[in-house]
């Protein structure tokens, strides 16, 4: 077993769960990642604006998705679970909800806040929003500005959360928006659901499109033009039937550890391959990795495949722009990637990690550090340079899951015992990751 618990308790809030990582050799199976997180809200969120009974397949049952679950259902929607991950909604339309009696916990999801914040802007409604001591540390002026812009009146700490939202009476807005980020992109097109006539945001990059796609799928007229999407508001969207894939971003730590795990074979099955989303495939393959596509399809809407990835001797790369940011949420595990890689690797343009969770630069930069690694922390990215074997430390997730399981990956190829502490973040995104660990033999 490479991987022990060392205790256990059911509050993210009194949070301590410890992980012991001990090195193993080979890794080899077959895993199947959790649903995607970013379109399991979304499917929610759509599905509770629509017209009549939405099914959801594959739903991610997991911290930050039940927050939406529990958010809509505040606001008076119908949401049924059932055993398989299946989600049964009965909506009525754009002007279904009804106003929440309590104040609405978005926990630690940013997209949970930001999206909500789009579909409030449009209601006849107050509402208050709230998390987490992470997320009250989350800048969300990004999208006050659009937001107000188009008439909602929302109140803040300064720009951080709680929110106020006081919506209704929006119109339509062309916003070139100084950051490529999806959450913004989305809580815009959702707060155009509620204009009269066509909303445009232009982003700098291109961000993941999720929404985009699916609000397709329900008929609402959205075009694409290089980088600007518009939507005409006051659509009826039709329900949905969809099941969600593989969540690529959750696959991304059993790529990495299939890679830099001596002797490793490991086959990823039902992996969402969105190109907005699937930048580490193209790093890590510039990088010297084997990595084989299989399977290509699509379901609903969304192209999938199974991954096949082996043991690899990787070289350092110098990475920035839109690659970063089609990998911006694998920023963690690329970095332990690039500590057991031959030479230098130099990532920039990812200024945004400094926003998240945590601070991913910093915290890995620290976390890194601690297993012995050289690496230099850039107000933008990291210059890290691999060496052949991590050193054994008591290492800390920031109460941030992305960097809770990178530094278990790391610890696979560390010599002695690594412990990550406060694990249970994990659980926001991918219960159950260190049962799929330990099933590879
Ligand atoms: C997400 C968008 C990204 C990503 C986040 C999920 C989404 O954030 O980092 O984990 O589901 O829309 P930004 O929109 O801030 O870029």
């Amino acid at each position: 077993m490479p991987l022990r618990r060392s205790s256990r308790r059911h509050s993210r809030e009194e949070v301590d769960l410890n992980i012991k990582v001990t090195q193993k050799t080979p890794l080899r199976g077959e895993v199947t990642p959790p649903p995607d997180k970013s379109i399991s809200h979304r499917a929610i969120i759509l599905a509770s604006l629509s017209e009549g009974k939405s099914i959801i397949r594959n739903f991610l049952r997991a911290e930050d998705p039940l927050r939406t679950i529990k958010a809509f259902r505040q606001m008076g929607i119908e949401i049924k679970e059932f055993k398989e991950e299946e989600l049964v909604i009965n909506a009525k339309g754009l002007i279904g909800l009804r106003e929440p009696e309590n104040i609405i916990d978005c926990g630690n999801s940013g997209t949970t806040m930001r999206l909500l914040c789009g579909v409030l802007a449009g209601q006849p409604f107050r509402a208050t929003l709230t998390g987490d001591e992470s997320l009250r540390n989350r800048p969300m002026q990004r999208i006050i500005t659009p937001l107000t812009g188009m008439g909602a009146k929302i109140t803040s700490e300064a720009g951080y959360p709680p929110l106020t939202i006081n919506g209704g009476n929006l119109k339509p807005i062309h916003y070139k928006s100084p950051i490529a980020s999806a959450q913004v992109k989305s809580a815009i097109l959702l707060a155009g659901l509620y204009c009269d006539g066509v909303t445009t945001i232009q982003e700098p990059g291109r961000s993941r499109d999720h929404t985009e796609r699916m609000l397709k799928a329900q008929g609402a007229e959205v075009e694409i033009e290089d980088l600007q999407v518009s939507i005409r508001g006051k659509a009826n969207l039709k329900p949905l039937d969809i099941t969600v894939p593989g969540d690529f971003s959750s696959a991304a730590f059993f790529i990495v550890a299939g890679i830099i795990v001596t002797d490793s074979e490991i086959l990823i099955k039902n992996v969402g391959i969105n190109p907005t989303r699937t930048g580490l495939l193209e790093i890590l393959k510039m990088m010297g990795a084997r990595i084989e596509v299989e399977n290509e399809g699509e379901v609903s809407g969304e192209p999938v495949a199974d991954l096949y990835v082996r043991h690899s001797v990787l070289r350092g790369v110098t990475i920035g722009g839109d690659l970063i940011l089609r990998a911006i949420d694998e920023f963690p595990i690329l970095c332990v990637a690039a500590s057991v890689a031959q030479g230098i690797t130099k990532i920039t343009g990812a200024k945004e990690l400094r926003l998240k969770e945590s601070d991913r630069i910093a915290s890995m930069t620290e976390e890194l550090r601690k297993m012995g690694v050289s690496i230099e922390e850039l107000p933008d990215g990291v210059i890290i340079e691999g060496r052949e074997r991590l050193g054994d430390a008591t290492t800390h997730s920031h109460g941030d899951h992305r960097v809770a399981m990178a530094m278990a990956v790391a610890g696979l190829v560390a010599q002695g015992k690594t412990i990550v502490e406060d694990t249970a973040c994990i659980d926001t995104s991918f219960p159950g990751f260190f049962e799929e660990l330990n099933k590879l033999k």
